[in-house]
């Protein structure tokens, strides 16, 4: 798939703009603070309806205004439709063929894109929840499924979490009332494991041929789930087997979340782990391996993501390629440049492998203002 166009109204440093994309390779240039990140960042919301860089959308809007829109048009195989994202102070609507969609997995899907961005090196060292961030994002991309089990799952466990909040604080409980939360909950945690398990072992089936050929076969990657919930994980375990398992695990430990007044175990305290050599690359690995491996899982959602969809996402390179030694330049623009649209942005070329790019089409950046170079 690819995304035709993009329209902006009022979008952070973009008054009005608009641009006509190339299926192959966008090239964005610009000074800093010109508005590459944004742009960037403007069709990352278009597809997955929130930003990457702020949980609160009103920043999103210019600061003279009190609305922005994002529209485009994105070509697939068969068809081509709109979509559009409307943030205003009020809230937010999605649209999809000009009709609202009021529920997140109805939308969500339509526009597959995968972001790299320098601060994605913090999927192997920084805190867990960078990495349930990731599998989130990128399963409910592929998996409608998923995405409504994990919004069930968040929805009941903020219900338990307050009623068992209430209970630490020395209120009597209704232990039916409690019964029937922890069973609900354990019922979408299941699923969420359950999903998950299958998803980190096709991550690993994809990335590791990856990243043994960008380390010159001198590494083996593995992807480790690691649940917060002792229980082992594995593949042939049925989801019923799961919830009967998490329940269990629970009800032993409902005592000690009385008195902390939260749920202290499930899919919202999970964690991914790296492993190169046998080691934990998150404590033991060098800087190096640590960025192969963001580089290899990135790669690997690709196609990952032409397996389960039928069609390849969008990529968008964020000031990835001065992050990137030679060798590693090469392999991610080689990689993928005719069979997948591709983004990046750069301060200039100077520093580019330009003679990799099949004929880029090159936007200027300036305050706030999209010039395509002429081809
Ligand atoms: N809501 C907003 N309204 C207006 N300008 C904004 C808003 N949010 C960010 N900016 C401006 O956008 C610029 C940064 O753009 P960015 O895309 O991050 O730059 P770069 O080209 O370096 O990637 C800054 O000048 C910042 O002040
Ligand atoms: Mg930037």
């Amino acid at each position: 798939m690819f995304l035709q166009s993009i329209q902006l109204k009022n979008y952070r440093n973009y008054e009005k703009a608009e641009a006509a994309f190339s299926p192959g390779m966008n090239v964005f240039i610009g000074e800093n603070a010109q508005g590459k990140t944004n742009l960037m960042e403007s069709i990352y919301v278009l597809a997955m309806t929130r930003s990457h860089r702020t949980s609160n959308d009103k920043e999103l809007i210019n600061w003279a205004d009190d609305f922005t829109k994002i529209s485009g048009r994105v070509k697939k195989k068969q068809t081509d439709f709109p979509l559009e994202i409307v943030v205003s102070k009020k809230g937010k609507t999605a649209r999809l063929n000009h009709l609202e969609q009021k529920k997140l997995s109805s939308y969500i899907g339509h526009l597959n894109v995968i972001l790299f961005a320098p601060e994605d090196l913090s999927l192997v060292k920084g805190a867990p929840a960078v990495r349930r961030k990731f599998l989130d994002m990128e399963m409910g991309q592929m998996n409608r499924l998923y995405l409504h089990h994990l919004v069930e799952y968040q929805r009941i466990l903020k219900q338990r979490n307050q009623y068992l909040k209430q209970i630490s604080r020395g209120f009597k409980a209704d232990p039916v009332f409690l019964d029937v939360l922890t069973e609900q909950l354990a019922i979408e945690a299941a699923a969420v494991l359950k999903e998950r398990l299958r998803f980190v072992k096709q991550l690993q089936t994809w990335a590791q041929p990856i990243h043994s050929e960008i380390s010159r076969q001198k590494e083996l990657l593995e992807i480790q789930y690691s649940s917060s919930i002792p229980i082992e994980l594995e593949e042939e375990k049925t989801e019923e087997m799961l919830y009967k398992e998490i329940l269990t695990h629970w009800n032993k430990h409902l005592e000690r979340e009385k008195e902390q007044g939260t749920t202290l175990s499930g899919p919202h305290r999970d964690d991914l782990i790296f492993i190169v050599n046998n080691k934990n690359i998150q404590t033991y690995g060098s800087q190096g391996q640590q960025r192969t491996t963001a580089l290899s899982v990135k790669l690997a959602e690709i196609d990952l993501m032409q397996e389960v969809t039928g069609e390849y996402p969008v990529l968008l390179l964020d000031d990835v390629l001065s992050e990137l030694d030679d060798e590693r330049q090469t392999h991610l623009l080689k990689a993928f440049q005719n069979k997948v649209q591709t983004f990046l942005t750069t301060t200039s070329l100077d520093g580019v492998k330009m003679n990799l790019l099949v004929k880029p089409r090159v936007f200027h950046i300036k305050g706030g203002q999209v010039e395509m170079e002429s081809e």
